[in-house]
């Protein structure tokens, strides 16, 4: 007999879920994903696995379980993992920050790296949402890579249009997350006139064209960001970054979890290289690895080289 959608949806509600279901289903998310849910997150994590369990039209959630680790329901698990991530983000999130970033820390590795006569810059957004981050990143690289080049009276190009990027300046930048919806919207890059709040006229002016009633990021900046899908909580990860963004990620996971993150990324960053964490997020008792670097309210880690 075939089950209307209401009464499917009153049933679905109606199945409950067992204590060892519950524990079931919390230690798969674990293990693919990192992400723990503790008392305080339990009725999010239920509600989730209702509206799934809801949307497949299974009768317990033992047989959801089932589902999710067998070989067809590899897509159901990343859309209950999609479900299950929280991926509010703006441009400019923590101002303070972002201010060490771009004064500090970039003049630092541009300094560096022009002394080796390394002009390639690789940074990595972890987690980056719908991408408001690693487009923040990009228009204040931008930014500092010009003011660079004018300090120091290296030659900018003469010709119009001035590329982004000054040569031989090189940037990449990763952003990377587990749900294939926001890598979607950032690779779109369409913002609203809400998302856009945090945006002074300035680098709208320089960065966005207005289509319709969203502003649109320019073509020359959406080509400096490259989205990609990887999960933080496997082995292989981008290597050889320069600085690595991953903010509003780790407070999710439990602390065995952020300690294998904090090692993974020590081994993705290249020497002397940076890691900012989220403004509620810390590395103080969890790693001796880094040390912190703490200006105007702005807080990154950078590695410790140890010579051997
Ligand atoms: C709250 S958002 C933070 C966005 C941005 N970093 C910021 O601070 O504005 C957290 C993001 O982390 C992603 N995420 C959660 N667990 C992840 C994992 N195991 N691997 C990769 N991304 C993950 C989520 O999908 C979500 O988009």
């Amino acid at each position: 007999m075939s089950v209307t959608a209401n009464q499917m949806s009153s049933s679905a509600l109606a199945t409950p879920m067992t204590a060892a279901e519950l524990k079931l289903l919390q230690t798969l998310v674990y293990q693919e994903c990192g992400m723990h849910f503790d008392e305080r997150r339990t009725h999010f994590l239920q509600d989730r696995l209702y509206r799934r369990l809801k949307e497949c039209q299974l009768d317990s959630f033992y047989s959801y379980y089932r589902l999710l680790i067998s070989d067809e329901g590899k897509a159901e698990l990343s859309r209950l993992l999609e479900n299950l991530t929280v991926n509010e983000t703006s441009f400019f999130r923590n101002k303070a920050q972002l201010d060490l970033f771009h004064k500090f820390v970039l003049d630092d590795i541009l300094h560096k790296k022009q002394a080796r006569r390394d002009y390639s810059l690789k940074v990595w957004s972890a987690g980056c949402s719908t991408g408001q981050e690693p487009y923040t990143l990009a228009m204040l690289i931008a930014d500092a890579l010009a003011y660079y080049c004018l300090r120091n009276s290296l030659p900018l190009s003469e010709t119009p249009p001035r590329p982004l990027i000054p040569p031989p300046w090189h940037l990449e930048i990763l952003a990377s997350d587990i749900s294939y919806s926001v890598l979607r919207a950032g690779q779109e890059a369409a913002y609203s006139e809400v998302q856009m709040q945090s945006v002074d006229y300035s680098y709208r002016l320089r960065y966005f064209d207005k289509v319709g009633d969203h502003y649109a990021v320019k073509k020359a900046v959406k080509e400096l960001v490259h989205f990609d899908f990887h999960n933080l909580k496997t082995e292989y990860l981008p290597q050889h970054n320069d600085v690595i963004f991953c903010r509003n990620v780790m407070m999710y996971f439990d602390e065995p979890e952020q300690k294998r993150l904090i090692d993974k990324f020590y081994r993705c960053l290249n020497a002397e290289g940076f890691l900012f964490v989220g403004h509620a997020e810390s590395l103080l008792g969890l790693t001796e690895r880094f040390a912190m670097v703490h200006r105007q309210n702005g807080t990154a880690y950078q590695r410790i080289e140890v010579s051997d």
